[in-house]
């Protein structure tokens, strides 16, 4: 049942390649936001091949073609609350929307019914966090458009690569979005390439909102465990995420005279 109130932010992560960390952004930011004291929801809409539950260790009881039944079946009483999951680590504790199970699930899975459970979603949680596919497909298209933040994630590795962020950077922009909803994000900084950054914030045309650092091992041994980088941030990939989240949030200390408004409010100035 739909609550009344105001509804929590959608932060979308999006990439115009494969494994360029998208997964790993998300899954950390949900992470993040939970530890900082928010409400926080992060939503598998890697339809197809969703990889958040692999990245948490967590074997879903419920997932988003359940979610889609169950609205569909008595949209009334649908309370999307009965298809979440939890993960949780230390004082770090999300709820996870967790992808489809089997591959003919995510085919039947429908834009309308996924656009109506994120709605669903603003109303529980402060932050919304949705893992996507590459691809500018109607799905990813109403998600880009329900974001309060879009973060396009990138690496600077092959040609290829960087012609489709440059297709993708140019696309979104001349979706009509606020410039300030798009936050381009470059993963996997200094790794071994012959390519000059610079050169690729000029094809671009703007510069990167943020970096994260290269670090394999990190990277690894976080998914190996099952468990958030930011849990703890002794790694310089750990801090650089932790930092990307608190550049979204930190705002609020200094909102809090105002109160009533809570996260919509500051959001709203920080990104207008
Ligand atoms: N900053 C980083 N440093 C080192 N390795 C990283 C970093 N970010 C991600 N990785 C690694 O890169 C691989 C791909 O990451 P991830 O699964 O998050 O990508 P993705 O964009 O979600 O991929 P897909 O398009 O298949 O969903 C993983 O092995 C991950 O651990
Ligand atoms: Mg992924």
């Amino acid at each position: 049942m739909e609550e009344q109130g105001r509804r929590g932010n959608v932060i979308t992560v999006f990439s115009t390649a494969s494994a360029v960390g998208k997964t790993l952004v998300a899954v950390n930011m949900a992470a993040e936001l939970a530890r900082l004291g928010y409400r926080a929801c992060l939503v598998d809409a890697d339809l197809q091949f969703g990889d958040v539950c692999n990245y948490l260790h967590l074997v879903p009881e419920r997932t988003l073609a359940d979610a889609q039944k169950a609205a569909e079946a008595d949209a009334d009483t649908f309370d999307v609350s009965q298809f979440l999951d939890v993960y949780t680590c230390d004082n770090i504790s999300f709820s996870v929307m967790a992808a489809p199970l089997r591959l003919d699930e995510a085919y039947n899975m429908a834009v309308l019914s996924v656009q109506h459970i994120l709605q669903q979603l603003q109303f529980h949680f402060d932050f919304v966090v949705v893992d996507t596919t590459s691809a500018f497909s109607e799905m990813n298209l109403m998600i880009m458009d329900m974001s309060t933040i879009i973060t396009f994630l990138g690496i600077v590795d092959f040609i290829p690569t960087i012609k489709n962020m440059k297709i993708g950077c140019d696309t979104i922009h001349s979706l009509g979005y606020e410039s300030s909803k798009i936050r381009l994000v470059l993963n996997r900084s200094k790794s071994k390439t012959k390519i000059d950054l610079e050169d690729v914030e000029r094809i671009l045309g703007e510069p990167f909102y943020h970096v994260l650092s290269n670090d394999f091992k990190a990277a690894w041994d976080a998914t190996a465990a099952g468990v958030p980088l930011v849990r703890s941030a002794d790694t310089a990939l750990a801090k650089d995420l932790r930092s990307l989240v608190a550049r979204f949030t930190n705002n609020e200390v200094e909102d809090d005279s105002g109160a009533e408004g809570g996260v919509s409010s500051w959001f709203k100035r920080i990104f207008k």
